[in-house]
């Protein structure tokens, strides 16, 4: 039997070439080898206020970049979280035997509820939802950028203090980052991860903009003052093109280091945009088609969670049954 994997991917603001080289990218290069559920994690979003007909459209816009992007709905399940009532059920549960010591140390809580006026409690509870999605598939990988790693700790955490208060109930998952692109930086300003709800044109290269959106964006990337590119010096504004073009184009250390030493930053910024442009002119025609019959994604998003309910069910069912809650038929009194 294939090993299972599950990821997900927030359907709030655009998403960027991080999201794709940090996770969507991987996820299609692995998808052939385990058993594969890839989640629009819709209550994962509403940790913040998202407008109604705007989440309502991004959870379709995601489903489909999922498929553009090389998802094959035949191989792998897509679903949206909110879709299949197991996510929240479980989350329940493990919210129950979490410590609130090991939340409080979350650093994207931190900095998420930094920019809110009032935070959500949900936004506290946010990674045990998270776990709760890995867990319900008993899943043994995780592929994920890299900002998700502390999440995954905390996941293997729960797991075991779950499995060792009621006994061996949930695999514990392992982390899977990609070679190249695991933390793609801002390109306004590379100290800082590249992230969808970041304000500002020059940030993020959006996988549905335009090709003269995307030569903008690139070209006025921050740099450094040396006059080229040079591997021993260089500062991580030119290391984050550098990682962007290896990460697309799959070249090896020393392919790029015969291509770019002692390039000038103009010429640099170039063959990194049309790189980018290249590979995802494909991922937007795709795309464009699938959104062209609405009907194709329903039926791609109901056969995703046909598939899952019945083992996300029956997680939920022995997680209950072991912590003595009721279940109408019960499974054994181990
Ligand atoms: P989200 O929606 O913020 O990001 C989706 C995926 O993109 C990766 N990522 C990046 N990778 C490289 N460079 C970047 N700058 C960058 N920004 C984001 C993320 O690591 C992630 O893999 N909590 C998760 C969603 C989630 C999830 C899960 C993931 C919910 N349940 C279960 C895995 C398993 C999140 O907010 O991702």
């Amino acid at each position: 039997m294939k090993a299972r994997v599950l990821s997900g991917i927030q359907p709030s603001g655009n998403l960027h070439i991080g999201n794709y080289l940090g996770a969507l990218l991987n996820w299609v290069r692995i998808q052939s080898d385990y058993e594969c559920v890839f989640c629009i994690v819709d209550l994962h979003a509403i940790t913040v206020y998202q407008p109604p007909a705007e989440l309502r459209a991004k959870i379709r816009e995601l489903a489909a970049l999922f498929l553009a992007a090389g998802i094959d709905p035949r191989q792998s399940s897509i679903v949206v979280q909110s879709d299949v009532h197991a996510h929240a059920e479980l989350a329940w549960l493990l919210t129950c035997v979490t410590p609130m010591g090991w939340l409080s140390r979350m650093t994207q809580f931190k900095t998420k509820s930094e920019k809110q006026e009032t935070v959500g409690d949900g936004l506290y509870q946010y990674p045990v939802l998270m776990a709760a999605d890995i867990l319900l598939y008993q899943a043994q990988i995780v592929p994920v950028g890299d900002d998700q790693s502390q999440h995954l700790e905390l996941t293997r955490d729960i797991a075991q203090r779950f499995n060792s208060l009621y006994g061996d109930t949930f695999a514990v998952p392992q982390t899977h980052l990609p070679q190249v692109g695991a933390r793609i930086m801002g390109l306004d300003d590379p100290t800082a991860k590249m992230s969808k709800s970041a304000e500002g044109s020059g940030h993020a290269v959006g996988l549905l903009d335009d090709p003269a959106r995307i030569r903008k964006t690139i070209m006025r990337a921050t740099t450094d003052s040396n006059p080229g590119v040079d591997f021993e010096t260089m500062g991580p504004g030119v290391a984050n093109l550098l990682t962007i073009y290896q990460a697309f184009s799959g070249a090896s250390d020393s392919e790029m280091l015969a291509e770019f030493t002692g390039l000038r930053y103009g010429d640099l910024k170039k063959r990194v945009a049309e790189m980018v442009v290249e590979k995802l002119e494909p991922l937007q025609a795709e795309y464009r088609r699938i959104t062209a019959d609405p009907g194709y994604l329903d039926g791609v998003l109901r056969e995703g969670r046909e598939r899952v309910e019945p083992i996300a069910d029956a997680t939920v069912r022995v997680a209950k049954e072991r912590m003595g809650l009721y279940t109408a038929k019960p499974i054994s009194h181990g």
